[in-house]
């Protein structure tokens, strides 16, 4: 898909040559002023008349009628310098790849250096190309008959840049961008066409792709080992519930171990405590927690650190039937904890409670579990921030450092002690799965955190960043693959 190359020059043929401009510069410079020459100073004076744009994240095309060998030229504007992050970068290059992906290119190139700012390395830019490349040009396959003609894909691009780590930026790049959008497709499917055993077969793919172990625990497995807490959620579904886990072995021996549990719920009606019908559709995604894990798995097989990492998915449907948990039933888990469901609704820390023991069984020394939890988290923190939960400070820094390095946006939500009161509530049974409205995102969080006991864990609520009801620089509305980078970051630099 890339190639780097060296040495740009002004008759290199290329289809769309992107160009990286500055809001601060004082007169153009290196390849800006090849071309602004070749013109004759026309590219100096658009930019002055305003007709060329150097707002960040404007993208202003000129034919070039055979000037120079390039046959288009697509300027990105950066907005100054010094105010340039990552992210605007990153959402730049994303905003120009849609625009090629709508005039159907399928050949591109880009002069990176033009990019270039004191704070970001060739490596970083070229992961932040790569990156908005792969993620910015994802679309869902949908099931209209007319979207099966297949749109044209960039699918050859060039990259100028003669520095020797612009080739791992583009791999690292390239691997998240793939670990986004694997994520993306998994949250898209309809909850007929992806139920648990789809999502273990798509794990099973992933792992048998990279030579990674993998096990699927089947109804009778769990029965025979206990666990209370994820056939409790599945008995209202025909559907058999799974427990998937996979190994990735990064060093000699098996320690060290960092486990990313994510939710797995193929669809969530809220069983017998059951949903409103208006946004009961969007359920679907309530497996975006399992996503994002196997999106990062994916990043990993491509991307092969030396982190022993175990993934660990629990995966149910949460529906009604005659056999449906009830409220006020109470539940064994595999930690031997009683539970009681106040609330059927409360499913996805039940599924987790099981998976966060079954992860520590399996040799997990940390613990990441990712998952749509509550929607207590979207009222407190939006549809763009994950909210999180931890018992372990420095643990957490090293996730919310990932999380800051790629651009995520994270916030720790506090685990005081009365929450954790709240949920010994129940007159019957050890924990209560759901105490009310007050400070929910926080209680749900740390129910599953009481099944982390004092193993390092952080949680990551992403019932309102899985899914975007608008479209973004970096892709179309529908999943947004969040936490993908984060939890690769994380497996990628883990110490
Ligand atoms: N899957 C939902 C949470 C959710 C809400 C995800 C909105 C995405 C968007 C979860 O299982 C749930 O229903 N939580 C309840 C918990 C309550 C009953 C304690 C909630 O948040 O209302
Ligand atoms: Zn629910
Ligand atoms: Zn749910």
């Amino acid at each position: 898909m890339f190639t780097v190359k060296a040495n740009w020059n002004k008759d290199k043929a290329e289809e769309a040559l992107l160009i990286g401009i500055w809001s601060d510069h004082k007169k153009l410079e290196g390849i800006a002023a090849v071309l602004d020459e070749a013109f004759n100073g026309h590219i100096t004076e658009l930019l002055r008349e305003g007709d060329v744009s150097v707002m960040a994240k404007s993208v202003t095309k000129l034919h070039t009628f055979g000037i120079v060998g390039a046959k288009r030229l697509y300027f990105i504007g950066l907005g100054r310098r010094a105010e340039a992050t990552y992210e605007s970068i990153r959402e730049a290059f994303g905003k120009a790849v849609q625009m090629l992906k709508r005039e159907k290119r399928e050949k591109a190139a880009i002069v990176l250096e033009t990019f270039e700012n004191d704070r970001l390395s060739s490596e970083k830019l070229a992961h932040a190309f790569a990156e908005a490349v792969v993620a910015g040009s994802y679309a869902f396959e949908n099931y209209k008959e007319r979207s099966n003609e297949r749109d044209k894909k960039l699918t050859e691009i060039t990259v100028y840049s003669s520095d020797s780590q612009t080739g791992a930026g583009l791999s690292t790049g390239h691997a998240f961008g793939a670990g986004i959008n694997t994520a993306r497709n998994l949250v898209n499917t309809p909850g007929n066409l992806l139920t648990p055993k789809d999502l273990a077969r798509a794990a099973m793919e992933i792992a048998i792709k990279y030579g990674m172990e993998y096990e699927i625990l089947e109804r009778e497995d769990m029965e025979r080992l206990g666990m209370g807490a994820l056939l409790a959620v599945s008995q209202g579904s025909d559907e058999p519930p799974k427990m998937i886990t996979v190994k990735y072995k990064g060093r000699d021996t098996w320690d060290h171990v960092l486990a990313l549990v994510g939710k797995g719920l193929t669809f969530d009606s809220g069983g017998y405590s059951i949903k409103p019908g208006a946004n009961m559709h969007e359920m679907k995604s309530d497996m975006g927690g399992s996503g994002s894990v196997l999106g990062a798995m994916e990043a990993v097989g491509r991307l092969k650190p030396k982190t022993n990492l175990l993934f660990v998915i629990p995966s149910s449907e949460n529906l009604i039937n005659g056999k449906a948990m009830k409220p006020g039933d109470v539940f064994t888990s595999l930690s031997g904890k009683t539970i009681e469901v106040r609330n059927t609704d409360a499913e996805g820390r039940l599924i987790l409670a099981d998976a966060i023991t079954y992860a520590k069984e399996m040799g997990a020394d940390y613990l990441v579990d990712v998952a749509t939890l509550t929607g207590g988290v979207v009222v407190a923190l939006g549809d763009c921030t994950t909210g999180a939960l931890t018992n372990d400070e420095v643990f957490f820094k090293q996730v919310s450092q990932s999380a800051g390095h790629e651009g995520e946006l994270l916030w720790l939500l506090p685990s005081h002690q009365p929450f954790k009161d709240m949920l010994r509530s129940s007159d019957v049974a050890d924990l209560n799965n759901s105490t009310g409205r007050l400070g929910h995102a926080i209680t749900g969080g740390l129910f599953v955190g009481e099944f982390a006991g004092k193993t390092p864990w952080v949680h990551l609520d992403i019932a309102g960043t899985a899914y975007s009801s608008k479209p973004s620089n970096l892709g179309p509305k529908g999943a947004t693959g969040v936490m993908v980078r984060t939890l690769a970051r994380l497996a990628m630099n883990f110490k």
